[in-house]
């Protein structure tokens, strides 16, 4: 479709497109003097106002990328793509030279349009990480239900109390690989935003006790204290509380899956400036300093061999995938999760939502 419109004004609606767009773009003509730049240009450049005769050649100090340019210029009055990427330094660009009509002085201007490419191949690289994961983490349960069945055939006929306990073992990894994939699909929900949130006001010091109430028997059966923190009365934060409730019965099931018998665990909540805070703090085995940073990856689990042998059985596994869930509710929300601890002495996984503004009916 062509705009031939007469009553619009073509070159003032065409540079507020080029300034709508993130990408920085320049207009230059054969010589390279640039005629338009926009701001993400401009910030590219680290200039704040746009320069009076300048050339693209002096604004950009990379020679590759300026002889790329050249190069695509003489070439005509094709749109050429060139992928520029500068050694290990991590840049990888996508330049789109395009012809554009020719001006008053019979000169063809073209646009330069420069589009960082290193971010998506950090999330290509991140989409291979995680199917490769996916695929490694499927494949270990998957592997001992086989060999599970396997022996169970060779005995059902002379051992029938032994190939009850192997009928039960495929049971439990069956329903650990059915658990894991809803927590998948769920991720992959919230990610793609098809999670619908109903955000309304809710009762801070409830939703505590209300996650208090529903771990205390499992707290119970580990002999570990739960006990609740409530520093400031009625306070309301802004959330989903079916969502919220998840994200603390799994920070609370974490800190009793990782403390010792006779240890203690507080779920509490504060008011902090225009946030509320929750905690969920334990006195278990801490998290040593150089995984704190990667708790919230999927599939990230400190020493499994120690998680899975000392605790609570097969569950003390885990998928890995619970704190990759609460990191993206809790971000949905619009509030940040994180973790502090001591090895030895204990772990604090504290979020923030934000505060709900009530107003008068
Ligand atoms: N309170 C805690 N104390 C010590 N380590 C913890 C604690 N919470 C989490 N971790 C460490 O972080 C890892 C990731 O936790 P996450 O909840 O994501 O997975 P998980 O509990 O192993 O499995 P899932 O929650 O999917 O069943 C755990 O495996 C454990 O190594
Ligand atoms: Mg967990």
């Amino acid at each position: 479709m062509r705009l031939t419109d007469l009553s619009i004004d073509y070159q003032d609606a065409f540079e507020k497109f080029l300034e709508a767009l993130s990408e920085p773009v320049f207009i230059v003509d054969r010589s390279l003097l640039i005629h338009f730049m926009n701001q993400p240009a401009l910030q590219l450049c680290a200039l704040s106002t746009f320069p009076t005769k300048e050339h693209f050649d002096q604004m950009i100090s990379d020679a590759d990328v300026v002889q790329l340019v050249r190069e695509t210029l003489q070439a005509g009055t094709l749109i050429k793509k060139r992928r520029y990427d500068k050694g290990r330094s991590g840049i990888s660009w996508r330049i789109t030279v395009t012809p554009l009509s020719q001006n008053t002085n019979q000169d063809v201007l073209f646009s330069i349009l420069i589009e960082d490419m290193a971010e998506l191949q950090r999330l290509e690289h991140a989409q291979q990480d995680f199917l490769a994961n996916v695929s490694h983490e499927l494949s270990t349960p998957l592997t001992a239900a086989r060999l599970l069945a396997e022996t169970l055939e060779d005995i059902i006929d002379t051992d029938p109390d032994k190939a009850q306990q192997f009928v039960e073992k495929i049971e439990k990894e069956v329903q650990y690989l059915t658990g894991m994939v809803s927590e998948l699909l769920e991720l992959s929900r919230i990610e793609s935003g098809q999670l619908s949130m109903t955000i309304e006001p809710i009762e801070s010091a409830q939703i505590v006790r209300e996650a208090m109430a529903r771990m205390l028997p499992l707290a119970q059966r580990h002999r570990v204290r739960l006990l609740t923190d409530i520093q400031q009365g009625k306070t309301m934060a802004a959330a989903d509380s079916k969502l919220i409730m998840r994200v603390l019965v799994n920070l609370v099931h974490n800190a009793i899956k990782f403390t010792p018998s006779g240890g203690k665990i507080v779920i509490g909540t504060t008011l902090q400036k225009d946030q509320q805070r929750f905690f969920v703090q334990d006195t278990g085995i801490g998290i040593p300093a150089g995984d704190l940073p990667r708790v919230f990856e999927r599939f990230f689990k400190t020493d499994r061999a120690r998680s899975k042998a000392d605790f609570i059985g097969p569950g003390g596994g885990g998928t890995g995938l619970g704190l990759a869930i609460a990191r993206q509710v809790v971000e949905a929300h619009g509030g940040r999760i994180m973790a502090e601890s001591i090895v030895g002495e204990g772990s604090t996984f504290t979020f923030t939502l934000p505060v709900a503004v009530l107003h008068d009916a």
